[in-house]
């Protein structure tokens, strides 16, 4: 038997390596080599070089280290995707353009705005494309609910409504080692984006928070938030209500809602399946566990779509249109975290906080 040749027309993968071999960058592994065609996961780096090497020998990843620096000397290397502490994000993001890496960074972008401004200027300098982890712009329903506002469905958006509350058990044994500031910077960051991107024809203005340690009351002494609610005020008048919780007993529960002047549009599902159980008792159905079962679908279009991006400027092909804003960058992580910022700020004094340095550009960080 004689085959015949073909012509691929399947472009090249993107060539990635992953910064932060973890919970989340485990997910991100899995999804560059077995989910997404277009990216070929080629390198792990992680401190813990454990972590890197079983995740390696798992995925069939040739090259590991524990010095992400090794990635951006690395040519065959186009892009990284960094997911390891919050703490090293800027200095990742800063040292991975600098190399002329192309850069998915998990939120948040950087820890304060003086950080950001500096992976403004070296991703600008070096021409990159940077991208946030804002994943839930890519969950189905959320998108929806961003199109609906779009097509103007829901009118001018008056209220709005974004909570978070994290699986958990009742307790936080880990308490003490949460950094300060967590439930704002880690958290609430993706409501606070998914509020911003409802509302994008509006800037945040300020912010009041309501929070405390109710389930953990033994580390708020020491400065630790399990529980918040916040108020966000917009340039256009709108009013947002934020929330989060470190300890829903049934699972990870992540819902969006726009209000506005033509009507209403919600996101987020309560069940992990559509199958309902009739029984004596009444209905029942399985809740979504854990952050990867809820946003499988949004994590792997996150970065199947970051790896368009990186094509599209290997190629210098026009990058992807969405039809409505999607892609979140710099301007995005910029508005979420002078938002999570100004709630710290809230949070210590029990006043309303106004939104500093939320807009783009070296007049912002002047
Ligand atoms: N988008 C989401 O829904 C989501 C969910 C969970 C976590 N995250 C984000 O992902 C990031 C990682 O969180 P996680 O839960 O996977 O944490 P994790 O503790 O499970 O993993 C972090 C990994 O980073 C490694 N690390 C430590 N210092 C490093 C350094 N200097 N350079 C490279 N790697 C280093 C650690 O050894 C560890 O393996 C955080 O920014 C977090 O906010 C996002």
């Amino acid at each position: 038997m004689t085959y015949l040749p073909v012509t691929s027309a399947r472009p090249e993968a993107v060539r990635v390596g992953l910064i932060g071999a973890g919970w989340m960058g485990a997910f991100h592994a899995r999804s560059l080599s077995l989910r997404i065609p277009g990216a070929d996961l080629v390198a792990i780096a992680d401190p813990a070089i454990e972590a890197a090497q079983s995740l390696a020998a798992e995925l069939g990843v040739a090259r590991v280290t524990p010095d992400p620096a090794d990635l951006f000397a690395d040519p065959e290397i186009d892009a990284v995707v960094i997911a390891g502490p919050a703490r090293f994000h800027a200095q990742l993001s800063i040292d991975a353009a600098r190399a002329g890496k192309h850069v998915f960074c998990e939120k948040p972008g950087a820890v304060n705005l003086d950080e950001l401004g500096r992976v403004e200027d070296a991703v600008a300098a070096a021409g990159v494309h940077w991208q946030i982890g804002f994943n839930r712009r890519y969950a189905a329903d959320f998108l929806a609910a961003r199109r609906d506002v779009a097509s103007g469905a829901v009118g001018t958006p008056q209220l709005l409504r974004s909570l978070t509350r994290d699986p958990g058990s009742g307790s936080i044994p880990h308490a003490a080692r949460v950094p300060r500031g967590t439930i704002f910077l880690e958290t609430l960051i993706h409501d606070f984006d998914a509020l911003n991107w409802y509302n994008s024809a509006a800037e945040p203005v300020s912010v009041h928070v309501t929070a405390d340690a109710l389930v953990e009351p033994g580390f708020k002494g020491a400065g630790f938030l399990d529980t918040a609610v916040v108020t966000v005020r917009y340039s256009n008048g709108a009013i947002a209500v934020a929330e989060a919780h470190f300890s829903a007993l049934y699972g990870y529960d992540v819902r969006g809602e726009v209000f506005g002047s033509a009507g209403m549009v919600q996101a987020g599902r309560a069940t992990a399946t559509a199958a309902v159980r009739y029984g004596a008792t009444g209905l029942s159905a399985e809740t979504p566990r854990l952050n990867i079962e809820l946003f499988a679908d949004a994590y792997t279009a996150e970065l199947a779509d970051f790896a368009e991006h990186v094509r599209a400027r290997r190629d210098g092909a026009a990058a992807p249109d969405h039809g409505v804003p999607l892609t979140p960058g710099l301007l995005d992580a910029r508005r979420a975290l002078a938002v999570a910022l100004a709630c710290i700020e809230s949070a210590q004094t029990g006043l309303p906080a106004a939104v500093a340095g939320s807009s783009a550009g070296a007049e912002a960080r002047a």
